[in-house]
């Protein structure tokens, strides 16, 4: 896949998905732009990345620092071909114990930000070019104390095929991601703190055809298969061990 020349913007492209992202769409030629939150883990994140990855400080939930983003991409990128619209956030919101500011965090981050930070780069979109939301396999499964996060991911599906109507005049495509549980920090971070990664997967493999937690690089492929893939939009790619389509494939369906 060649991505000389192209221009891609991935947020939250400091750790986890969007950083395995980030490597991938280097090595196949692009030049990259990623956002994170915090300053020291963008700096470590571009010192690996190294040359042909411009590194950008926003929180996207906050309207000044879009606008910034949006205007610094346009005075070093000029356009840009491919968005993975990427950063989330996770976190727990069970009926009875969950405040107003939570859950209206979790919202405003994972599916209002997404909104507002496609609005401000749209107008340097290229006409062909494409979009990736990441969604999650969570929009579907009834997880108990994710009404938060669940909700915010169906949105995300939904949003990506009014978008892909929107934007097919232009002949820009938009697709989701749909990543099951990932080896990534976002289960060792917020109120997950204290979590291993070891014991998630200990804890959710077996239910899962494949018996173990997504690679970040696995969902990574999936990205650059729908950043590419001319024809197709308004479309979804799973990349979860098979948990939502052959659920019982999983270990703990097995007979002894
Ligand atoms: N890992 C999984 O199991 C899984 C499964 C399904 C879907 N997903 C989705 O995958 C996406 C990436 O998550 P990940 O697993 O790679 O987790 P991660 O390693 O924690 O990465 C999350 C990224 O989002 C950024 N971010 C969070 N809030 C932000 C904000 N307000 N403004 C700007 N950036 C913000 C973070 O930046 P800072 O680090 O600087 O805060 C970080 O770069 C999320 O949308 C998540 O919902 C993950």
């Amino acid at each position: 896949m060649n991505l000389q020349g192209k221009n891609v913007l991935i947020t939250g492209g400091n750790s986890g998905i969007g950083l395995a992202t980030a490597r991938l769409m280097l090595a196949h030629g692009a030049r990259v732009a990623i956002t994170g939150r915090d300053p020291s883990k963008l700096e470590v994140a571009a010192a690996e990345l190294g040359n042909g990855v411009l590194a950008l400080q926003a929180d996207l939930t906050l309207a000044g620092d879009v606008q910034a983003l949006s205007e610094r991409l346009g005075s070093e990128f000029g356009q840009l071909d491919v968005v993975f619209a990427n950063a989330g956030i996770g976190g727990s919101t069970p009926l009875g114990s969950t405040t107003l500011e939570a859950f209206e965090l979790i919202l405003r981050t994972n599916l209002t930000s997404v909104f507002f930070t496609l609005q401000a780069v749209l107008p340097l979109m290229a006409d062909g070019g494409a979009i990736v939301f990441n969604g999650s396999v969570m929009r579907e499964l009834g997880s108990p104390g994710s009404s938060a996060y669940s909700a915010t991911k169906a949105g995300i599906s939904g949003m990506a095929k009014v978008f892909a109507a929107e934007l097919a005049p232009r002949g820009i495509r938009v697709n989701t991601v749909i990543p099951g549980a990932t080896r990534t920090p976002i289960w060792t971070r917020g109120d997950r703190s204290g979590s291993t990664l070891d014991g998630t997967e200990a804890f959710l493999a077996p239910h899962i055809p494949l018996g173990r937690l997504a690679e970040p690089e696995e969902t990574a492929n999936a990205v650059l298969f729908l950043a590419t893939a001319a024809g197709i939009t308004g479309a979804e790619v799973v990349v979860d061990g098979g948990a939502t389509g052959a659920p019982y494939g999983a270990p703990i369906f097995r007979q002894p």
